[in-house]
């Protein structure tokens, strides 16, 4: 049975899947506190990656080579940048990009160099189960499925999510981690999805019920998908 890794950026975005876990074990590596147990009767690995792309690239290396996770599912908020992603709607990501990605003109803008690439795909299969849990567990919810882009940047005016908006029109919804995971992911062939609940759009009222949105909504939410696609993977 492969390891499954079930992360998320901060605390209160996990604070219901953790609650559900059994017979789990803390191991603490690079200050990050991995708990090893059971979750709907799987052998899960639960991790706060922490905020931000560096933060979430080291925990998924550690993920890999030092627990052998083989499928990695972040679950978190995002912020919603399409005018039809609104708040409360749930994003499975199709694929990934680093927005603030730039080495031009030495590579084209968003290429993460010597990779060729700028988009990172999520992985089919998992998100296809991803997308069916979501369904399952939160039939009233707005589902999309499509690119999510990740940079080092809380975007909170509209100024800025308009400007990201025109140069990345198909771009759903914008967070801090997705995009680094991906790419290390990538390297290592190992399978990632994302489901992000979407808390805010991005703009000027961005900071506003964060918190407590995440509390009330996105923690539960996290809690309902994970319980739908642990019983559903195979
Ligand atoms: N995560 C949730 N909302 C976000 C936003 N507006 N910008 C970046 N990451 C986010």
């Amino acid at each position: 049975m492969t390891r499954i890794a079930i992360v998320s950026a901060m605390q209160e975005e996990l604070a219901a899947v953790l609650a559900l876990m059994q017979g789990q074990q803390k191991q603490t590596i690079a200050g990050r506190d991995f708990w090893q147990g059971q979750l709907h009767g799987r052998e899960v690995v639960v991790v706060l990656t922490r905020i931000g792309k560096v933060a979430a690239a080291a925990t998924a290396t550690i993920l890999i080579e030092r627990f052998g996770v083989q499928r990695l599912v972040f679950t978190g908020v995002a912020g919603g940048l399409h005018p039809s992603v609104q708040v409360g709607d749930v994003v499975v990501a199709s694929e990934f990009l680093q927005h603030d990605m730039d080495a031009s003109p030495l590579f084209p803008r968003f290429e993460v160099p010597l990779t060729g690439m700028s988009r990172f795909e999520a992985d089919a299969g998992l998100s296809r189960e991803l997308a069916s849990a979501v369904r399952l567990a939160l039939p009233e919810a707005r589902l999309h499925l499509g690119l999510i882009v990740s940079g080092d940047r809380f975007v909170s005016t509209s100024l800025e999510s308009r400007a990201l908006q025109a140069v990345l029109p198909d771009a759903l919804a914008i967070e801090m981690e997705g995009a680094a995971i991906a790419q290390v992911c990538a390297d290592y062939g190992v399978a990632f999805a994302a489901v992000r609940t979407i808390s805010d759009r991005a703009d000027d009222a961005a900071h506003g019920d964060f918190m407590a949105f995440i509390q009330t909504t996105a923690s539960p939410y996290s809690a309902a998908i994970v319980a739908a696609l642990l019983d559903r993977l195979t």
